[in-house]
């Protein structure tokens, strides 16, 4: 399969503050000179935060790491885990297309996705919320035919409850991951016939999909808004870590580009979360329509109302501490503000601007989000 940048590429790219933190503390785990190492989590990072690698992105990681944009762009290209054109803000679902999955059905399931998502792969639907592919084994056989959606496996699918999943996932739903014919993991459907002794008594799910459970959000992506950097070596964690300026070079430069090193202590640890000043309602009883801002739908702007948020520059005006804090109480749906990106958009509300998402969700009446 060919596999090219997007046509369509962002302007920019820059990591969240709490990615940039954890990206800067992964690069110390290589010794001085080995840097590019941590090509693979770096790009994953920047994947998990914007939904998929743009060239902008790309080239930014490879300056971090001193590479030619080249080599960045030679693994984003190689590993098809790596998604080389925009996804759908809800989940990208990935179909398991090899042997087992294909003899038990995976082709009915492929129709779904083909009739609810879009007609081919790596199309995005057309609310925006789904995008799908088919891959290659993912080592869940005993469970055929199964879909990986977000991080989480669901098993033992038909067409039937397949495209029930896709309705809950745009919805706004968290369904449940693992097997969906009744069974608890990979053993007979039919029950235990041995070590059977037990089984009454084990958890009311199995230990992935309790995980996925506990978690509350089986599409949730990565965010720099879970457990802080992991960078124990380092006496200070992240601060310890010196950044480099982004120099801007063209992809083509086959060369390292010169780096204008610019050593300043990276961000710190992740903002301490603060509240940020509420409202007890919308201001003349006329709050924003906060559906304007991409990533926010009923559900969520419903969210934001009964936790004191009503209009454009309340959101604006937060802080990293305060955009930490409402990530972290956006029951189900955590993390949505910096994924997002709502403060940028809000402020460009706010001043009477219009984004290019709200211009066409007002054109077409559509909003993108829960
Ligand atoms: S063949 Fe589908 S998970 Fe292995």
């Amino acid at each position: 399969m060919l596999r090219r940048l997007h046509p369509e590429q962002p302007e920019s790219f820059a990591f969240t503050p709490a990615n940039q933190a954890w990206a800067e503390g992964q690069i110390t785990k290589y010794p001085e000179g080995r840097q590019a190492s941590a090509i693979i989590p770096l790009l994953w990072r920047a994947q998990e935060q914007e939904g998929w690698l743009s060239r902008p992105a790309i080239e930014h990681v490879a300056d971090m790491l001193d590479m030619a944009y080249i080599r960045a762009l030679e693994v984003a290209s190689f590993y098809f885990m790596f998604q080389l054109q925009p996804t759908g803000s809800v989940a990208h679902v990935q179909v398991c297309g090899t042997t087992s999955c294909m003899i038990c059905g995976a082709e009915d399931l492929m129709a779904v996705c083909k009739e609810k998502i879009s007609p081919k792969p790596h199309g995005i639907s057309a609310d925006g919320k789904l995008s799908w592919e088919e891959v290659e084994c993912l080592g869940s056989c005993a469970n055929a035919p199964m879909a990986q959606i977000g991080k989480d496996y669901y098993e033992d699918l038909t067409a039937e409850s397949f495209g029930k999943l896709l309705d809950a996932l745009v919805a706004g739903e968290v369904p449940v991951p693992g097997p969906q014919n009744g069974r608890y993991s990979s053993e007979p459907k039919d029950g235990l016939t041995s070590l059977a002794e037990g089984a009454g008594d084990r958890a009311e799910y199995n230990a992935s999909v309790a995980l996925a459970m506990e978690i509350g959000d089986t599409v949730k992506r990565i965010d720099g808004t879970e457990v802080p950097l992991l960078t124990p070596w380092l006496k200070d964690g992240a601060s310890q870590v010196k950044t480099k300026a982004a120099p801007k070079t063209d992809m083509k430069a086959e060369t390292k580009p010169t780096q204008q090193s610019a050593p300043e202590p990276a961000p710190g640890a992740q903002a301490t979360p603060s509240k940020p000043d509420t409202l007890d309602g919308a201001r003349d009883g006329k709050p924003d329509d906060l559906k304007m801002i991409k990533g926010v739908g009923p559900k969520l702007e419903e969210l934001l109302h009964e936790m004191g948020f009503y209009h454009f520059d309340q959101i604006a005006s937060w802080t990293e501490a305060e955009i930490a804090w409402v990530d972290e109480n956006l029951e189900g749906f955590r993390g949505r503000v910096s994924r997002d990106d709502w403060v940028s958009q809000a402020k460009q509300l706010a001043s009477g601007e219009e984004t290019d998402f709200a211009k066409r969700a007002k054109d077409e009446g559509i909003y993108d989000g829960d």
